[in-house]
């Protein structure tokens, strides 16, 4: 930091300008005492529409206690808060605006570092795009998982066994009774998802990137253990004021080459395939989807962890948290890289032990000898389509079939369940303008519902394919992602009904059979379709969104912008 910090620039200001910055400041109660300490901002994503935060007013709290401890000043201020069930039309059209939100608050505002709270899906990758643009000293804290679920003696997890009960009830093998009490057993409580979904996999990422303290992501949301953690947080965020530990001196090719063997390791979600290169863009690192694959296929699965495996978050805090596994996996990855803690990965995990190995394996002895995602190309995905095949049967693997084709979601809505409908198990589903642009904000539908009637005969996987994202508590062989995506011209607009389309993981293709001379004529006789919006936010988005390689960001918005000392126009 330069001679002064942005708080002192701040209140020190000759004239008016600094005489109001104090008065304006004091009448919220601090005094002179209290201005002359570093000023942290805590940055709050509570919302009673919210309910991953609802628990953020307390974890504020102890956070501000860490502050007071150590000597510095907590100012809490809102930012948008991102509940992933309650935005349309998906929270993915708003991560973008939350990312900004952060940026701009964190740039605009007299703080000397900042404690980001984070917990449910978008609302992790946004702060960190912000913070990250911003290069203001940040920790992220997060919310914590929810605890799991339960019902008539089983452990459920949100919302991995939503999906799978609500398909048992569209087979009927679940009746309406029961269906309707699950709801009251299977989200106990606040938190985000607790199985290794997005909001699990981007808090256990942001450990690996080293922006988070260790044990960050496992720490159960209502466990008094992560109140005292929100503490050791608030305590930090003072030290890194005065040292000045930004960002940009944590996050490097490394560490995000450290977060993707993390993600392989414990078979976490397809979307931190986009929300990791987004993040990457912020700090100018490019993330190319190859990266991905080359990582995931030299990283075994040792987290056996809901969607694909069998624990969920709360058993993987009991054996030791991601702390543990990152130790585990020390000889995969750049255990030197610098953290918040201002001590390496490496060390912040030395001390780390598995408790339970049957829940984090050994390396020799993995749940699965490589990751589980996949990037395919092919003519229906020159730039890369993503598929989870740790959660793909196995049979499906390697799969031909002929394409049923779905125009959007309304359509697939009213046909799906249609008796009359050409479909059977060896089928390919295919929807389109479900991505970036076409969605729009590509929402989370790409594991497309099997059929009602194939339902009944015992299907219960189809190899589906979209340009669309999925929920990452979901499962299935579903290849998503595929870009470019279909709205702006990519091939998955010219699929028709009956075309043959094979996938062949092994071979990391996607290869739709029709002649290239068809296609052609196909593309010729293409049009788009009406844009979604005209105006306001939806439409700086339409005409700013990047594809799903390059992480969905604006173009705009890649890359930082460091703040430096406290400047406004004086009077
Ligand atoms: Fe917030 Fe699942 S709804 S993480």
């Amino acid at each position: 930091m330069g001679s002064a910090r942005r708080s002192e620039e701040f209140f020190s200001e000759e004239g008016v300008a600094g005489f109001t910055h104090r008065a304006m400041t004091k009448s919220t109660g601090l005094d002179d005492e209290s201005i002359r300490r570093p000023l942290i901002g805590i940055c709050n994503t509570f919302s009673e529409l919210n309910n991953c935060h609802s628990h953020f007013r307390t974890l504020c709290e102890s956070v501000k206690q860490g502050v007071w401890q150590a000597g510095g000043t907590p100012v809490e201020f809102p930012t948008i808060s991102l509940g992933e069930t309650f935005l349309a039309p998906t929270s993915m059209l708003h991560r973008n605006l939350a990312a900004m939100d952060t940026e701009e608050m964190l740039r605009a505002q007299p703080l000397d570092a900042a404690v980001l709270l984070v917990g449910c899906d978008k609302t992790t990758p946004a702060a960190l795009m912000g913070a990250v643009s911003a290069d203001l000293p940040v920790i992220a804290l997060s919310g914590g998982p929810q605890l799991n679920g339960h019902f008539r003696g089983q452990t459920l997890g949100a919302c991995t066994d939503c999906r799978r009960l609500t398909a048992e009830h569209r087979a009927g093998a679940i009746d309406d009774e029961t269906y309707r009490e699950l709801e009251d057993g299977i989200v106990r409580g606040p938190g985000h998802c607790m199985v290794m979904g997005t909001a699990s996999t981007m808090n256990s990422l942001t450990e690996a990137l080293g922006l988070a303290l260790p044990g960050n992501a496992s720490i159960p949301a209502v466990d008094a253990r992560r109140l005292q953690h929100a503490q050791a947080v608030g305590r930090r965020a003072v030290a890194i004021a005065a040292e000045d530990l930004r960002p940009s001196a944590v996050l490097t090719r490394e560490s995000f080459e450290n977060a993707l063997t993390l993600l392989a390791a414990l078979g976490g979600s397809t979307n931190a395939v986009v929300h990791l290169p987004a993040i990457a863009g912020r700090a100018g690192i490019e993330l190319p989807l190859e990266l991905v694959d080359e990582i995931s296929r030299r990283t075994p699965v040792l987290a056996d962890l809901k969607p694909t495996g069998r624990f969920q978050m709360q058993e993987l805090h009991n054996a030791g948290g991601v702390p543990a596994l990152l130790r585990r996996l020390l000889p995969l990855l750049h255990g030197g890289e610098m953290t918040v803690t201002g001590r390496t990965l490496a060390d912040n995990v030395a001390r780390a032990r598995v408790e339970d190995a049957e829940v984090i394996r050994p390396l020799e002895e993995p749940v699965r000898p490589e990751g589980g995602i996949a990037v395919l190309r092919g003519n229906l995905a020159p730039d890369g389509a993503v598929v989870k095949h740790g959660a793909a049967d196995p049979e499906l693997l390697r799969h031909r079939g002929r394409a049923v084709v779905f125009e959007d979601v309304d359509d697939l809505k009213a046909r799906i369940d249609d008796p009359g409908l050409e479909v059977d198990a060896s089928s390919v589903l295919v929807l389109r303008n479900v991505g970036p642009v076409g969605g729009p904000g590509m929402p989370e539908v790409g594991n497309l519902p099997i059929p009602k009637r194939l339902l009944r005969e015992g299907v219960r996987d189809m190899v589906r394919i979209s340009d669309g994202r999925m929920s990452g508590t979901a499962f299935g062989t579903v290849v998503l992602h595929a870009a470019p995506e279909s709205a702006v011209g990519g091939p998955l607009a010219l699929v028709r009904d009956g075309d043959e389309i094979e996938l062949d993981i092994d071979a990391r293709s996607l290869t739709l059979h029709v002649p290239d001379a068809e296609l052609a004529r196909r593309r010729a006789a293409w049009s788009p379709r009406p844009a979604h919006y005209s105006r306001g936010y939806g439409r700086i988005f339409l005409d700013n969104v990047g594809q799903a390689p390059q992480g969905c960001d604006f173009g705009v918005l890649r890359g930082r912008d460091p703040v430096e000392g406290y400047r406004q126009p004086k009077f």
